[in-house]
């Protein structure tokens, strides 16, 4: 008797039900059918009137609801578990053409591959996930239960048509995904931060935690990347602005990258850490890694959760700790969620010039107050004053990644920690994007200006031999 997988459903030796999926019924007459237009395939008693291709997806979905259980049944395990995938595919193919034909379901062509397409990436790989995964123009996938699966194209979210067969079948995914990384979730422990091989991130949360089915974060690993040319190509930001950015980094400030979620602050950390120069000792930060430096002298480090007990977490504070014992020249921290900052604030005022770190905030201003949160996180009891002395201290500069109405993602702001002023730290923003417009289809329009202003780091600049002329500072870009 052949094993069951778990969450197929059935008892072990135990013949499916090979009855017509629910809802269909049997078509009034032979025909080849579609996979546009399932014409051979009537729901029953619609509700409403289903478009074709609605009408064909409901049908692949129940279809393939029955069809799993019975080639579980049929296939022989040792195939499933050989990485034989042509072998495989091929009596998935015979197996799926007997059950059409015992079924007297007839469909065409068309419909009849995305099926065996559809169950192979199913029983082998990712499922419905699979060709998302594939589609380079899909840059995040949101799993909000079996059902709803929102795609992220050209920053635009939308839901896909995509779906699981069920809840069970998610799950399974979900454990295909995190179990070659050595990860789990379970009711017990129902969170789960990883990244898979392809350097992609991944968070799950199931359920008694997500309410409405496992919820599934997949944001993709960017095979082209967005290098400063690319997002100057993407009009993400001036050419000023990257010649200051650029002398930025190479003259040792300490930049924080403020932005809110997905707004382009891992890409941005990652394109402006390409300045800093060879030969420097680069120690990188991350709770999962995503960047990917090119210099030749980087040690990468990454925080740890803590095992099935509650123990062995190494955090990201752990590690800025710990690397400023390895004689770092730079240290990029992957992002500052937490008691890190003070220590990071710490090392920047000591000596560790040119660090870069990212944090969640919607402006500069907002990102100082939520380093001083952080700070606070610390557990160190340091007066508000002391806290922004640091941070005025510490930091020379934030670069604020905004994701605007189209979808398209900017610097909207390079603004200048300038020091203190009385209680309060002063800021000046040395370049900004003003919005202008936004067209009828929804492309915003606006410029990047320079505000005319010389910073103040202009003289460590030059003391790190960046001679940088005035006159970006008054440059500007339409867009
Ligand atoms: N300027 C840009 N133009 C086009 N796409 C971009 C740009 N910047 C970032 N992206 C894309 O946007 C997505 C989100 O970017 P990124 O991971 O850098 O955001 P983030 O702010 O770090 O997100 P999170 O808050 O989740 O960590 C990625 O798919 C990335 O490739
Ligand atoms: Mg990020």
């Amino acid at each position: 008797m052949r094993p069951i997988p778990p969450g197929y459903g059935g008892a072990p030796g135990q013949r499916p039900a090979l009855s017509r999926p629910p809802g269909l019924t049997r078509p009034p007459a032979s025909g080849t059918g579609s996979v546009a237009a399932p014409a051979a395939i009537t729901p029953a008693a619609p509700t409403s009137s289903p478009s074709p291709a609605n009408a064909a997806a409901e049908f692949l979905l129940q279809f393939k609801r029955s069809l799993l259980p019975y080639l579980i049944q049929r296939i022989n395990p040792q195939l499933l578990n050989s990485g034989n995938k042509d072998a495989l595919v091929q009596t998935i193919e015979q197996l799926i053409d007997e059950k059409l034909s015992a079924d007297k379901i007839p469909i065409g062509k068309q419909l009849r591959d995305k099926l065996v397409n559809d169950v192979t990436n199913e029983m082998v790989g990712f499922g419905p996930l699979e060709e998302l995964l594939k589609d380079e123009a899909v840059s995040e996938i949101m799993i909000n239960g079996s059902h709803k699966i929102y795609i992220e194209q050209k920053g635009k979210v939308t839901l896909s048509p995509v779906r699981f067969v069920d809840e069970a079948s998610l799950r399974r995914v979900i454990d295909k995904i995190l179990s070659p990384l050595g990860r789990r979730v379970d009711e017990s422990s129902p969170i789960c931060d990883a990244r898979m091989p392809d350097g992609s991130r991944v968070n799950v949360v199931i359920p008694p935690c997500a309410l409405d089915g496992a919820t599934v974060t997949i944001r993709k690993f960017s095979k082209n990347k967005l290098t400063m040319e690319k997002l100057m190509e993407f009009k993400a930001l001036s050419k000023g602005m990257c010649m200051f950015l650029q002398s930025a980094v190479r003259g040792a400030l300490n930049i924080v990258i403020s932005g809110g979620t997905g707004s382009g602050k891992t890409t941005a950390l990652n394109a402006l850490s390409s300045f800093i120069p060879e030969g420097n000792r680069i120690i990188t930060v991350e709770d999962a890694a995503e960047l990917v430096l090119m210099q030749e002298h980087v040690v990468r480090l990454e925080s740890k959760p803590p095992n099935i007990e509650g123990k062995g977490a190494v955090t990201i504070r752990d590690l800025v700790k710990s690397c400023l014992r390895m004689r770092p020249d730079r240290i990029v921290i992957g992002e500052c969620r937490g008691g890190e900052a003070l220590d990071m604030l710490q090392a920047m005022n000591t000596g560790h010039d040119g660090s870069l770190t990212t944090t969640h905030a919607n402006s500069p201003r907002e990102a100082l107050a939520r380093i001083s949160t952080l700070v606070m996180m610390a557990g160190v009891e340091l007066p508000e004053k002391a806290i922004k002395e640091q941070i005025a201290g510490a930091v020379h500069c934030f670069v604020q990644c905004s994701r605007l109405q189209d979808g398209s993602r900017k610097f909207t702001y390079i603004t200048e920690v300038q020091g203190m002023e009385g209680q309060t730290i002063t800021l000046q923003d040395l370049f900004k994007f003003e919005q202008t417009g936004i067209s009828q289809e929804g492309k915003v329009s606006g410029v990047f200006r320079g505000c005319g202003i010389v910073p103040k780091c202009m003289d460590h600049l030059r003391a790190h031999g960046e001679n940088l002329p005035v006159e970006v500072f008054q440059t500007s870009l339409e867009v």
